[in-house]
């Protein structure tokens, strides 16, 4: 067991757990995106930084490991500014559509933006221009939406071993798909929904609602926000 401090809040935590699963656990709750309970950590999203005490630079919590007198804090004036910043930088390749996507009401990335207060991107907007991928049995993959999270591809390789997405790289745009973009049905994926389950955007959508009624004979998938307790203090 080690001794942390959080925003002054002393916790008796597990040496070497995630600071921000223990932060979470404790109802602090952190932004976070490419963070899965059920995956590795990416560090990539940046949303979860924060500050530690010593240290020059801020740091993503997520990849951060607990230790005995790590003193942190999620809400300085420099990580508030920081976190804005990670968010723009998500919302500039993502579209503004968000009343007509599918996902609205139930995305993760959605619930961050009013969390956070940003309603859009100073950065110049991109258009990525992917086409929605609908050819596929059960799964609608649209790229547009797609944040980098690389929720899916880690659900892919460490959940059920099969590795099917990957990321790609089209010109300057890096995109998650398959080896040489081949249809998910030729590409030995076996359609068991764990994709779907944990896009926390409107990316890959199960088209027929059928995997969340358990077609899957694998284990299902709980969503972040059904295991994330501070979630529910989302607004
Ligand atoms: Fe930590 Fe994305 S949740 S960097």
């Amino acid at each position: 067991m080690a001794t942390i401090t959080i925003d002054g809040i002393r916790l008796e935590v597990q040496d070497n757990k995630s600071v921000l699963d223990c932060a979470l656990e404790a109802g602090i709750y952190i932004p976070h995106l490419c963070h899965h309970p059920d995956l590795s950590e990416h560090g990539s999203c940046r949303l979860c930084i924060v500050d530690v005490e010593g240290e020059e630079n801020v740091v993503a919590s997520c990849i951060l490991r607990a230790k005995e007198g790590l003193n942190i804090r999620t809400n300085s004036e420099r990580i508030g500014k920081l976190r804005n910043l990670a968010l723009e930088l998500l919302l500039a390749g993502h579209p503004e559509d968000c009343s007509t996507c599918p996902k609205y009401g139930n995305c993760e990335l959605q619930t961050l933006i009013q969390y956070m207060g940003a309603t859009n991107s100073r950065m110049r907007a991109r258009i990525k221009g992917f086409k929605s991928e609908e050819r596929n049995p059960l799964f609608i993959h649209d790229m547009n939406r797609c944040v980098l999270c690389g929720r899916c591809v880690r659900a892919c390789g460490e959940l059920r071993e099969v590795s099917v997405l990957q990321y790609n790289k089209k010109e300057l745009e890096t995109y998650v798909g398959t080896v040489h973009d081949k249809l998910l049905k030729d590409a030995d994926c076996r359609f068991c929904g764990a994709c779907a389950e944990v896009c926390p955007t409107g990316t890959i959508r199960d088209k027929t609602q059928l995997l969340s009624s358990s077609s899957s004979k694998e284990e299902a998938l709980v969503p972040c926000r059904a295991q994330c307790p501070a979630h529910t203090d989302v607004p």
